[in-house]
């Protein structure tokens, strides 16, 4: 089966709340566990720059977050979790693309347009208080996705439109220097609950009603107990329908339980006895994560340690994809002369600039390859494989993979004077002409 790789980020600025468990965290942590799908979440911590200036407040929240997904279920030796910020391909990434990203494309993104709208309406000028950063969100966004390769970006419908403008950049770099990246599409999830907050609108920071995750319990008990409720008293039925209280309860509790709430509404409940029923199901699905959580956040050392090897991990692959980008765009060594342009004419033509692959037959009977720079300097030498379609398959895999060289290793002890850097440089070299032609 092949695997799709799912990817998705979260800004570090606040702390999680019952919204979020239910319309991300537990959903992303569900599919991690999904045969078939690789997942990668990450801390989008240079994306909270763009929207919060406290610093201690940024740190704080990448703590709380790391900490929730992880109280929450996610497994970091099965999922890549790491933080943005540990991953400096993805700035470099994002100059990349930023050369390729029509001003135009950004100029039409809902964020900046809603900004832009504000101003207009306080009649100010259009980009007040507009940053740089917050007009280029969405290419830092594309090169969050498009470095990993994702095939799907978990969002919520507030952020297709990103997805879409990444697929539109990848689209236009692919078409201008081969095809290097995934096109991207975006997973909204149609069956997630979108929870209410305790005034009844959306749960959300920027309405001020929410409810945090890992609140203590008796903490927990209060702020449910203040939840908007109609005035009805005691005895009388009570309608589900647009019942916020209904609702949390709903995304915590079984169909079964779900059901019989409503039976308490139709036949009178008191609001004060329908609240502690929802307190003690939240509060029953909270607990063993909120333990988890609490031991989390006594050891951010542990937390800091589980990031950074995620980023190690992350940039396994990371750092010989950003090598290809480069060689494709044109950042070179100089010491590799490759193909003077991009068109597959020139790339032709240019063919004996290029370094390549000798495969020959030795007096052993077995058959071998070298990798041989454009001036004839010998970079590879494999040991012996024992039939021709081993060692063409090994070359072919040279050619196309950026991780053979790894993988190949034990077929390819070092040859001396040349260093690794000359041999990924060669093999960049052709897999950037071979994707021109
Ligand atoms: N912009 C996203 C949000 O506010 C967070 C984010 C940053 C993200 N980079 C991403 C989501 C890449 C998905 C993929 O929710």
């Amino acid at each position: 089966m092949s695997t799709t790789r799912f990817l998705t980020g979260i800004t570090t600025t606040g702390t999680p709340h019952l919204g979020n468990f239910v319309g991300s965290i537990r959903p992303s942590v569900e599919a991690s566990l999904r045969p078939g799908v690789q997942s990668f979440y990450f801390l989008a911590d240079y994306h909270a720059l763009i929207k919060c200036e406290d610093p201690v407040r940024i740190q704080r929240s990448t703590l709380e977050i790391a900490a929730s997904w992880l109280a929450a279920g996610l497994n970091p030796d099965h999922v890549v979790f790491y933080r943005q910020s540990d991953i400096p391909e993805i700035p470099e990434l994002n100059w990349l693309l930023s050369c390729v990203t029509g001003k135009g494309l950004l100029n039409r993104a809902h964020a900046y347009k809603a900004s832009q709208d504000k101003n207009a309406e306080a009649g100010r000028e259009a980009d007040d208080g507009v940053t740089a950063g917050l007009f280029m969100y969405p290419v830092l966004m594309g090169a969050d996705i498009l470095l990993f390769k994702a095939h799907k970006v978990p969002v919520g419908r507030d952020q297709v439109q990103h997805i879409e403008m990444a697929r539109d950049i990848a689209s236009s770099f692919n078409h201008l220097y081969g095809e290097h990246f995934v096109l991207p599409e975006a997973a909204v999830d149609e069956h997630v609950a979108l929870l209410p907050g305790l005034d009844g609108r959306k749960m959300s920071k920027s309405y001020n009603n929410t409810i945090p995750l890992f609140t203590p319990r008796d903490q927990l008990r209060k702020l449910i107990m203040g939840l908007l409720t109609d005035s009805r008293p005691p005895g009388e039925p009570k309608d589900t329908e647009g019942s916020a209280l209904f609702q949390i309860y709903q995304a915590f509790a079984t169909e079964a339980e779900t059901e019989a709430l409503r039976q308490h509404y139709a036949a009178g409940i008191a609001w004060g006895d329908a609240k502690q029923i929802l307190f003690e199901r939240v509060d029953q699905v909270i607990t063993p994560m909120r333990d988890r959580y609490e031991s989390l956040m006594a050891d951010p050392g542990q937390i800091e340690d589980t990031l950074l090897a995620g980023a190690e991990r992350a940039r396994t692959l990371a750092t010989p994809f950003t090598r290809e980008l480069r060689t494709a765009v044109g950042l070179r060594s100089l010491r590799t002369q490759s193909a003077p342009a991009q068109t597959a004419k020139a790339a032709k033509t240019a063919k004996t600039a290029l370094p390549s692959f000798k495969q020959y037959r030795e007096t052993d009977g077995q058959f071998y390859f070298k990798l041989l720079a454009a001036d004839g300097k010998l970079l590879l030498q494999s040991t012996g494989f024992r039939a021709p379609k081993d060692a063409g398959q090994a070359i072919g895999r040279l050619q196309k993979e950026p991780d053979a060289l790894q993988a190949l290793a034990a077929q390819l002890p070092a040859v001396p004077g040349v260093t690794e850097t000359e041999v990924a440089e060669a093999l960049n070299a052709l897999r950037a002409a071979a994707a021109a032609a």
